[in-house]
């Protein structure tokens, strides 16, 4: 099938400081992502361009020409301020890019931003504090365990089990030391024990799918149970085997809370095109840990998004498609309007 779109995908180089840092491989994971989303693409029968964006080289987005703009933008952390620009970049452009607005991007790569949202929209996300300097006094109706979490970080950065911690002592403690570490603010929320889920939204002309949710299966269920950097990135450690994504049977009644909750959050935040919400569920009772806005995008089998679009019966091209085909409807202009003009 001939496909006339000529489709630009553009994506962030790791910056000097991830290089650096021993988290290079989370930003080298956007390279390998646009390369895969690339020969998609191809499959589709479109003609795409792969644009690689380095800390220094932002300018270039203004120079791209394209139908349609596959943004693999991902710098966060202390970097997050250089994908505000590239945002800003895409969208001067005038060019349709898909997933993600400015917005959307900026509030979900803060974890604090992310909770006054979940919040302010009455979205299910367990109890929470900000700590900038560490001193802060500790709130008193947290349930313990309670997880520390870096603010600007994703993939796990600085998740490791002692992350969990116990009492108000430790949490103390903990989120002395993270400041510290990191240089940057920290959220503590409840831990949630009980089931994990990743849950894939698509929009499709049919309009907004939530795919078949994948579970994390962990080895156990307790505090020690959780997606640590290790268990993401490092696959000679033990964290790594205990945890695997499957496909789960769910009752009618979780099925149907996780749909809810999940469609909602994609709506209600303003999502577009895709997402991924990260859930734990305690019976029937949802929790959201965060939703990401543009998730990453691979045809690996170790992502619970592989899983579900497969479990949908889509390849990875019919997936990327998709997404590609709804950011161009969206920019299409109603027939009454075109004849206007
Ligand atoms: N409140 C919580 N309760 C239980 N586990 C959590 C909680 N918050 C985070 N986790 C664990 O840490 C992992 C990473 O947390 P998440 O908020 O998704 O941040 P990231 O942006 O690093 O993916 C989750 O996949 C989950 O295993
Ligand atoms: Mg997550």
């Amino acid at each position: 099938m001939k496909n006339p779109h000529a489709i630009a995908v553009v994506y962030s180089l790791p910056t000097k400081r991830v290089i650096a840092s021993p988290y290079a491989d989370t930003e080298q994971d956007t390279v390998d992502s646009a390369e895969e989303v690339y020969e998609a693409l191809k499959v589709k029968g479109a003609s795409p361009k792969l644009v690689p964006v380095a800390e220094d080289s932002i300018d270039a987005i203004a120079g791209i020409r394209a139908d349609c703009i596959v943004n693999l933008i991902d710098w966060t952390g202390l970097d997050l301020p250089l994908s505000d620009v590239a945002f800003t970049a895409i969208e001067h452009t005038g060019i349709p890019y898909t997933g993600a607005t400015r917005e959307n991007y900026l509030t979900t790569s803060d974890k604090i931003l992310m909770k006054k949202a979940l919040d302010a929209h009455k979205l299910p996300t367990s109890r929470w504090q900000l700590f900038e300097i560490g001193t802060e006094p500790v709130r008193r109706d947290f349930d313990y365990p309670v997880i520390v979490k870096l603010a600007f970080e994703h993939c796990s950065i600085g998740l490791t089990h002692d992350a969990v911690v116990d009492n108000v002592q430790e949490l103390a403690v903990r989120v002395r030391q993270r400041i510290k570490t990191f240089g940057e603010p920290v959220i503590a929320e409840e831990f949630i024990i009980g089931r994990e889920f990743q849950v894939t939204v698509l929009e499709t002309k049919g309009g907004v799918a939530i795919l078949p949710p994948a579970e994390i299966i962990f080895d156990t269920q307790g505090p020690e149970s959780l997606l640590t950097y290790e268990s993401r990135w490092e696959e000679t450690t033990t964290d790594y085997s205990s945890s695997r994504v499957a496909l789960p049977r769910l009752t009618a009644r979780l099925g149907a809370a996780i749909d809810s909750v999940t469609r909602k959050t994609f709506t209600e935040l303003g999502f577009r095109d895709y997402a991924r919400a990260d859930i734990r569920t305690r019976e029937s009772t949802i929790f959201i840990l965060e939703s990401n806005s543009n998730p990453g995008l691979s045809d690996s089998d170790e992502y619970g998004m592989t899983v579900s679009y497969k479990a949908a019966g889509m390849t990875f091209a019919d997936f990327v498609w998709t997404i590609v085909a709804s950011c161009m409807r969206r920019f299409t202009r109603p027939p009454s309007l075109a004849l206007r003009r």
